[in-house]
């Protein structure tokens, strides 16, 4: 990125919008691009102190160039190469005469070595500017940044400066994801905590990481102890992603695989989506980041919304390899296809640039989407290519019931052979995992309440005693199959394959 702004600098761009909420970071590299590839003066706006050049104390301050107004027509005048940053005008993006001007300064900056840099934390460009202003995202720094902020800490510290280059990387991997501040508090606790920085700290330093994505609320590290195994059934889907588990490695690369983009399971409440999405994590081995689509939304300012989801993507970028699970993802994006959009657009601009995140990412995030309903997709969503793979998760197969009740009676320690599954697949049909679950569960207390063990009877009664979803929704369980007969996999091994595979 340091590149491409660098590159626009120097081909003469007369406006870029540089999207970040680390202004520090951001002027440092200003500046040194500046100093080093164009010999240009670098100016700071803000509209507490008008413009200032960089590195000057703030009451240097412009003659009269606190209006933005003033300060863009104050920068137009100026001859020499320049670069004039400035910082928040993004209030202002619906004044008429600040648009003007800012259209003024780009028909005169054309030829010149004049630049003018907007750096806001949100996104937010006036139609009018649209056409003319290329804009960055400012990534969060990368391991050779994070290795001075360590190496920073390490010498004010003045203690095992030394260190394994093995240890290092831990330690810098475990910060991927934070801004600069964020590394240097983190760094700087778990020096304080444990008094020095060796390998042990880097669950101190990861555990921290954690904290702070969940403090931004909007994505959420999950870890889950369940491994693919505790998921009854669905033997495509296990082994579509069973044979990807080392696709984001550099073997993958090297043998001349792409790496994989995303997949979307559509299904039936309750049997199993979320559950084998979790699992993955373990599966890859990778971290999995929830973005928890509803928290995206804040109706509080004007391109707030878009601003958490880039916040967002760009930090499971900056983790990658990452898994990004989105649960339930048609009921963040229903607003977006129909047209009583009732939020002034927002949800289907959300929309719009995750589809386009999705479209031009390079970075290996693999997107893991769930959905209910189809209907609430917007159609773009569901063309070819844009996931890898769409599966459709049906109800349990007497198979797949058998092997879901296996695997509750076990994880609840109880002798299999005590039970005879084969009447319990037959009593339970049309049931999906999470309702045998819950029978099961039903059938422990009630015994439990009379001080005894649970048995077949039990079961069976809290079965008969259950109403299951398929019965009280049947024509949208109904719908969605025949939806998904068309156009998605399905998760479940076909009877051919059935007969084939080893019980
Ligand atoms: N195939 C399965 N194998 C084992 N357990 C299952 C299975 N399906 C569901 N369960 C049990 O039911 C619980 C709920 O399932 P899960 O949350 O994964 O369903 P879901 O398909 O995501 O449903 P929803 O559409 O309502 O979000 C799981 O945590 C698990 O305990
Ligand atoms: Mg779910």
């Amino acid at each position: 990125m340091k590149e491409e702004l660098s590159v626009l600098v120097q081909a003469q761009y007369p406006l870029i919008y540089l999207v970040t909420s680390e202004e520090e970071r951001a002027e440092q590299t200003i500046a040194t691009i500046a100093q080093t590839k164009s010999k240009r003066r670098v100016y700071i706006w803000t509209m507490t102190h008008g413009i200032v050049e960089y590195g000057q104390a703030r009451t240097q301050t412009q003659h009269n160039t606190v209006s933005p107004e003033a300060a863009i027509e104050w920068a137009i005048r100026q001859r020499e190469p320049s670069i004039f940053v400035f910082k928040d005008l993004h209030p202002f993006a619906d004044s008429p005469a600040v648009t003007r001007w800012l259209r003024d300064a780009i028909a005169s900056f054309k030829g010149t070595e004049k630049t003018i840099i907007l750096m806001s934390p949100v996104q937010q460009v006036p139609i009018e500017l649209e056409k003319e202003v290329a804009v960055l995202d400012f990534p969060l720094p990368d391991m050779s940044e994070l290795n001075q902020v360590l190496t920073n800490q390490l010498d004010a510290s003045r203690t095992n400066r030394r260190m394994a280059t093995e240890t290092r990387e831990k330690l810098l991997k475990a910060a991927l994801g934070l801004t600069r501040d964020e590394a240097e508090k983190v760094y700087r606790k778990a020096q304080v905590t444990a008094g020095r920085l060796t390998e042990a700290e880097v669950d101190v330093v990861l555990s921290e990481k954690k904290q702070l994505i969940r403090r931004n609320g909007i994505l959420e590290y999950i870890e889950e102890d369940e491994t693919i195994d505790s998921v009854g059934g669905l033997e495509e889907l296990k082994h579509w992603l069973k044979q990807r588990s080392g696709a984001f490695t550099e073997r993958a690369r090297e043998y001349g695989l792409p790496q994989p983009k995303g997949m979307l399971i559509l299904g039936v409440p309750g049997c199993g989506k979320s559950l084998i999405a979790k699992t993955t994590s373990r599966l890859w081995g990778l971290p999995l980041l929830r973005l928890d689509m509803g928290r995206v939304y804040d109706g509080s300012m004007v391109g707030r919304s878009e601003a958490n989801l880039r916040n967002a993507l760009k930090t499971a970028e900056s983790i990658s390899p990452t898994i990004l699970f989105i649960d339930e993802i048609d009921k963040a994006f229903a607003g977006s296809s129909g047209s009583a959009d009732s939020d002034g657009g927002t949800s289907s601009r959300i929309f719009g640039s995750f589809l386009t995140w999705m479209q031009e990412k390079t970075s290996p995030v693999f997107v893991m989407a769930t959905a209910n309903r189809v209907e609430r997709l917007p159609g773009e969503f569901l063309r070819k290519g844009r996931f890898d793979e769409l599966f459709f998760v049906d109800l349990p197969n007497p198979e797949e019931r058998k092997e879901i009740f296996r695997i509750h009676l076990s994880k609840r320690r109880r002798d299999i052979a005590r039970f005879d599954l084969d009447q319990l697949v037959k009593v339970c049909d049309g049931f999906s995992g999470a309702e045998i679950e819950q029978a099961l569960v039903a059938a422990m207390y009630e015994a439990f309440a009379q001080d005894r063990e649970f048995t077949q009877l039990d079961i069976i009664a809290a079965i008969r005693a259950t109403l299951p979803l398929s019965k009280t929704m049947s024509e949208q369980v109904t719908a969605l199959r025949d939806w998904a007969n068309q156009r998605a996999r399905p998760a479940a091994a076909s009877v051919a394959e059935y007969q084939r595979m080893e019980f």
